[in-house]
């Protein structure tokens, strides 16, 4: 399916989010199991980062299988069937297969057969940069609802005998629905997004790509694996998330004491709690849940604000700030109100 582009001129009509769902692997690998292959502690892990455990996809339970999970979760809240859905916008840097993008085969599992399906990879601010995109094309009138998904299975990507990364990621997937927004109802109050392609080997994959193709030779090297510099991406992404959540706070024409409930991306709890710090929020106004399922990557946001709204920790009115940081480097905010 093609569709229109919006005219030159034409307003964008604010959106809100109609439904949200998230889906978790059932398998639990906790920190404890980990000692058991690396050489780490539960208490370096949870000191260091907050996480207790993670979630491990199963072997023959792709990314696509998380995204369509979340995704029919989603809809089903929004009261929309898999076959009405017009944009299926996938965020994620584990995917399915090189191409065609996730997104391809979350349309053939949902049924969302007349939808334009392609995928977003801005790793950790991922969902955040899919709901850019739907906001605007929504917006504009180009599709009459978008389903946004963040998917990992990062456990694909992990070198688990390199204890600098494999204790921190997970699997999982979040989902949203974009829709218009009625009188009175909740809307996308300010979004930011923001790049820095300089700082790109700070945090990435290196092998797998056509820089780096992976041959019999280097196998054994594990290069189709993520590799981080790990103290920089945490200076970067205290810096880029404050910065990223003060703008999409004064773009909304609010002030921190205005916002209900603080998402952060779930990377590492001394992350979170020094953008707290600096944003002065109240502490038991953030959602946390890295601690059981470890940072997923585009996933990470989404499966937050699913859990916070079927938790009763969103209502009517509130506004919410979600904020991410990731490989790239990217960041984004988005201020909603609910
Ligand atoms: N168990 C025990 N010791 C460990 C482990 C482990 N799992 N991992 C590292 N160490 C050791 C290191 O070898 C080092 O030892 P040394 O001092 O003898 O060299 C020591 O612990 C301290 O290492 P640091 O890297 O300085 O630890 P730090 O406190 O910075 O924590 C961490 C590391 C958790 C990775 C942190 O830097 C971090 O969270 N960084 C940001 C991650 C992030 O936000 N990523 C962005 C999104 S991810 C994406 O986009 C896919």
């Amino acid at each position: 399916m093609t569709s229109s582009a919006p005219q030159p001129g034409q307003t964008i009509t604010p959106v809100r989010i109609a439904g949200t769902g998230s889906y978790l692997p059932e398998r639990i690998m906790t920190n404890q199991e980990l000692e058991k292959s690396v050489d780490t502690s539960d208490e370096w892990i949870v000191s260091r980062t907050g996480i207790r455990a993670r979630r491990i996809a199963a072997d023959d339970e792709n990314t696509s299988d998380l995204a369509s999970k979340a995704g029919l979760k989603a809809l089903e809240q929004a009261g929309i069937d898999g076959a009405d859905v017009d944009l299926i916008i996938v965020a994620t840097i584990t995917p399915d297969t090189l191409t065609p993008a996730t997104a391809c085969y979350v349309q053939q599992k949902i049924g969302a057969l007349g939808a334009v399906a392609f995928d977003v990879s801005a790793a950790c601010s991922g969902f955040l940069y899919a709901l850019e995109i739907a906001r605007h094309s929504v917006g504009a009138g180009a599709f009459k609802n978008a389903l946004i998904i963040g998917a990992e299975k990062l456990s694909a990507f992990v070198d688990w005998t390199d204890r600098n990364t494999c204790v921190l990621f997970g699997d999982g997937a979040g989902a949203a629905v974009i829709v218009p927004s009625e009188n009175g109802g909740g809307r996308v109050l300010s979004s930011q997004l923001g790049t820095d392609g300089a700082q790109a080997e700070l945090l990435n994959i290196p092998g797998g790509g056509s820089a780096c193709p992976i041959t019999v030779e280097n196998a054994p090297q594990k290069l189709a694996t993520l590799a981080m510099q790990g103290r920089e991406v945490f200076k970067h992404a205290v810096n880029a998330m404050k910065k990223a959540s003060i703008d999409g706070i004064t773009a909304a024409g609010l002030t921190a004491k205005d916002i209900k409930l603080l998402i952060p991306h779930q990377a590492n709890l001394r992350i979170i709690d020094a953008i707290v710090e600096r944003l002065e929020v109240n502490r038991d106004d953030v959602y946390i849940n890295l601690d059981k399922y470890g940072n997923t990557s585009a996933a990470a946001v989404a499966i937050a604000l699913d859990e916070a709204h079927r938790e009763g920790r969103v209502e009517r009115g509130d506004k919410i700030l979600l904020v991410a940081f990731g490989a790239g480097l990217t960041w984004a905010s988005a201020v909603i109100e609910w």
